[in-house]
């Protein structure tokens, strides 16, 4: 646009030299034939001049219109001036000042239309100058993870919950068939809240796993079916690479009448292949958790050595690495397992109706597996840093 403008001002002065040249020359050829009056030369003279000091001028409209075409102003001065050209130069001068006037006129139009269009008259802006781009935030990738994961269990109809992240010891323990001071819950890691106790469901503490969230949708859902996915903050002493204090579990849990361990498989399947993309395989490994018989560790395959645990050189097919993200192919992200019968009878549910199967898996493991994140220490997603958080 200033561009524009510029050119605009330059054909304009162009044009104004052109005509006062044109009158120059029409004088110079009458001069062949007859002398202008001094009279007119000066008249010319003085024309050219307002032209060239317009040009210079920095005022606005209002300031060039008053010096200008105002009635103590160049121009109205210069046209009184007429009465003393010869009756024969009359004409001439005429046209002078008619073709003076049109281009004052002309390049205050431009002048001050230009100056509100870019906004220096301070009155106006120029709504098609390109604008100033506000710093867009986005959601954090925690946060999108678990939107991810809410979509992929809805779809095949899970209905996603949230119980609470500080929960009575009976919820987080004691109904999935962990007594008091039964050593299963060392491995917990446990911080306790400086609360009176609940008569029957005992201490209050900050939720270590999700799976407090089995029992209390019993509760809510009373008949099965049920098809729940809790996804809460957890808490556990624990902090270093793979670990924080503070994380983000998911937790499956589905009861109904003949519910097995291919349902559970299934289901592993599927979040694999939707979260990870269609090669993504899942396994199953025999493990021990108190609220599930049989239990299981569930892993996912390694998107690097896509499972093989291995890396062959692209430029020589049989030499081959140990894959360093992964190690054996597999990457593990939480435990599954079918509901102990006595999680269904703290549940009131009764187990020789109703069978069904739990999984419970770390959100910020599960996604720093997602292929091309390449985070290699958990932490970060909780560091702040803004230079890290704006890739995702
Ligand atoms: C449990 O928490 C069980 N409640 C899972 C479960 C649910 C088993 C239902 C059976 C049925 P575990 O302690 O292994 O399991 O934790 C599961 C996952 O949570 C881990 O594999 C890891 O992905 C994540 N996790 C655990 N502790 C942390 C931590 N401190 N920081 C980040 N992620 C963690």
């Amino acid at each position: 646009m200033v561009n524009n403008y510029l050119q605009t001002i330059i054909s304009d002065h162009q044009l104004i030299n052109d005509r006062i040249n044109l009158m120059s020359k029409s004088k110079k050829n009458k001069n062949s034939q007859q002398t202008i009056s001094s009279k007119l030369q000066s008249f010319l003279d003085e024309a050219d001049r307002i032209k060239k000091q317009l040009r210079q001028e920095t005022l606005n409209r209002d300031e060039l219109e008053q010096k200008y075409l105002g009635k103590k102003g160049l121009f109205t001065r210069l046209s009184a001036k007429i009465t003393d050209i010869p009756k024969t130069d009359k004409p001439q001068a005429g046209k002078v000042l008619n073709h003076l006037k049109e281009d004052i006129t002309a390049y205050i139009e431009k002048l001050s239309g230009d100056k509100s269009q870019l906004g220096l008259d301070g009155n106006s802006i120029d709504l098609t100058l390109p604008g100033k781009k506000p710093q867009m935030g986005h959601l954090h990738p925690i946060t999108q993870a678990i939107n991810e994961i809410t979509d992929i269990f809805q779809k095949i109809g899970f209905v996603r919950v949230r119980y609470p992240e500080v929960d009575w010891d009976w919820y987080a323990f004691g109904s999935l068939n962990m007594p008091q001071d039964h050593p299963a819950r060392d491995e917990w890691e446990t911080f306790f809240v400086d609360e009176s106790a609940h008569s029957k469901k005992g201490k209050m503490v900050l939720t270590p796993h999700t799976s407090n969230g089995q029992v209390r949708e019993m509760e809510r859902v009373g008949e099965p079916p049920i098809r729940m996915i809790n996804i809460a903050r957890c808490y556990r002493r624990q902090q270093d690479v793979t670990h924080t204090q503070m994380f983000h579990q998911f937790e499956g849990l589905v009861i109904d009448k003949d519910i097995n361990i291919q349902h559970l498989k299934g289901t592993i399947d599927h979040f694999a292949k939707e979260f990870y993309g269609p090669s993504a395989k899942s396994r199953i490994r025999p493990f021990h958790f108190k609220f599930t018989e049989p239990s299981f560790e569930v892993d996912f395959s390694c998107h690097i050595c896509e499972g093989k645990g291995v890396i062959t050189d692209p430029n020589d097919p049989k030499r081959t690495t140990t894959c360093r993200f992964c190690k054996s192919g597999w990457h593990e992200v939480g435990g599954a397992g079918m509901v102990h019968p006595n999680v269904l009878k703290a549940g009131g549910i009764d187990p020789n109706e109703y069978t069904g199967f739990a999984f419970g898996w770390g959100i910020e493991r599960s996604y720093t597996l997602k292929e091309g994140l390449n985070i290699d220490d958990i932490r970060l997603l909780y560091s702040a840093q803004m230079e890290f958080l704006q890739q995702f």
